[in-house]
């Protein structure tokens, strides 16, 4: 069978697959539990990012755990849900977005899986896939929405929402939506060589925007969009190209530092 593809729940998304429930452990902790089953005739692995019933908080998502444990499946691609507030005034609420790029203002999350050697310094001059990215875009294409191309998303820490003048300053420095669980999760799937594409959802208009922000107006603008997102999710998933020739397969090949050579004379340096 091939590599199953997964599907990371967030905010207001519920599971659309059937199937078998498991947890993983991890060295970092144990994953909530997953579903794993079928989608257009594909393995898919479903992880709910805020554990059952979302019970945990943004800034305290076992990120590590979740990425880990879906490596462990064999996992090799990763399409992640995120709601998100528009800071662009193109966006209204309803409307889907694929980012092509990240801005990370997170603050106490663990952040890599590189805590010693060898030291690792991945590359994220692409952060998401291009190939994921690809399908995503032309399945919320084909579902009659048109893409906003090129939107950066800003990752605050949270767990409560931005204020205006945070908002003002992140559309100053290119950000056109806002959410709180883009990373380090994009960051961690890189560093073991996953592919990783976000479809967001924007439940709200930024701080500043709209007269005030209410998490259950994200939570239900997520439920209405479910339908839409499931669908478009499952097209994806039935384009995605069974081979990778994207970089994210071979992310850690120039992340690393080479050993150095050993001198002869019993790697002395005179
Ligand atoms: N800010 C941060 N996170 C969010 C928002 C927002 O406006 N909407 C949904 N998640």
């Amino acid at each position: 069978m091939k590599p199953p593809v997964a599907i990371i729940g967030g905010s207001g998304i519920s599971n659309i697959i059937k199937g078998q429930r498991l947890t993983v452990g991890t060295p970092y902790g144990p994953t909530p539990p997953l579903t794993v089953g079928e989608l257009e005739g594909k393995k898919v692995i479903f992880i709910p990012r805020h554990g059952e019933n979302h019970s945990v908080p943004p800034h305290k998502v076992n990120y590590r755990a979740n990425i880990h444990g879906l490596k462990k499946l064999g996992v090799e691609r990763i399409i992640a849900t995120n709601a998100v507030g528009a800071i662009d005034q193109r966006l209204t609420p309803g409307d889907i977005v694929i980012p092509n790029d990240l801005v990370d203002f997170t603050r106490s999350r663990h952040n890599t899986f590189y805590e010693g050697p060898p030291v690792t310094h991945i590359d994220v001059s692409e952060p998401y896939c291009p190939t994921l990215r690809g399908v995503l875009t032309s399945a919320n294409g084909s579902s009659g929405h048109e893409s906003v191309e090129q939107v950066v998303m800003a990752c605050t820490e949270g767990p409560r929402y931005e204020t205006p003048a945070e908002i003002r300053m992140l559309r100053t420095v290119g950000c056109g939506i806002v959410g709180m669980t883009g990373a380090p999760e994009v960051f961690l799937a890189r560093e073991l060589e996953l592919c990783y594409a976000s479809i967001c959802f924007i439940s709200n208009m930024a701080a500043g925007l709209q007269n005030s922000l209410s998490a259950q107006e994200v939570e239900d603008r997520g439920r209405d969009t479910t339908r839409i997102l499931n669908d478009i999710i499952a097209e994806a998933v039935r384009e995605i190209p069974d081979r990778r020739t994207c970089p994210c397969a071979k992310a850690l090949a120039s992340a690393q530092l080479s050993k150095p050579e050993r001198a002869r004379g019993g790697g002395k340096i005179a």
